[in-house]
């Protein structure tokens, strides 16, 4: 039982990227509260992060063959990528979507999104903690 918590371009930047927007959270305690959670659940993760969206397409499809669930933060590609959606929709996991920020409350570019009509659920604007909901959810029921 295996989740793939992918994160999408300058999600490695976290802690220092605008950070009255994004708070100071490191990628690094995503992860370690990825970790801790997925302990606490009795699953295994894989966390990645990525800038290059054929990567990401790339480990979207492994995950069909090693994944019970996805939990994506797709960043910037939720607004623009019909690719990623495809390969959500191509490999049939569940999807839960999570976003660190409340899109709906940002820039209207940000209110689309190309993956919340295929997810299981979308997390946002609990801060990191979206993941730490996001695993359980995807745990109980991926
Ligand atoms: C984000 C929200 C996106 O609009 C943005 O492009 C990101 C991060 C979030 O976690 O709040 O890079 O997905």
């Amino acid at each position: 039982r295996t989740i793939y918590v992918l994160n999408g371009p300058n999600l490695n930047l976290l802690g220092t990227r605008e950070p009255a927007t994004y708070g100071s959270d490191t990628l690094q305690s995503v992860e370690a509260l990825c970790r801790a959670t997925a302990e606490e659940l009795g699953v295994a993760i894989e966390f990645r992060q990525t800038n290059h969206e054929g990567e990401m397409i790339e480990w979207i499809q492994q995950a069909r063959f090693e994944a019970q669930a996805l939990v994506i933060n797709p960043a910037a590609w939720t607004h623009t990528s019909v690719a990623i959606r495809d390969a959500v929709t191509g490999v049939a996991l569940p999807l839960w979507e999570v976003h660190i920020t409340n899109v709906h409350k940002r820039e209207p570019f940000r209110h689309h999104s190309y993956l919340s009509d295929v997810a299981q659920g979308v997390i946002c604007g609990y801060g990191i903690r979206g993941y730490r909901y996001a695993l359980m959810e995807a745990a109980r029921t991926g």
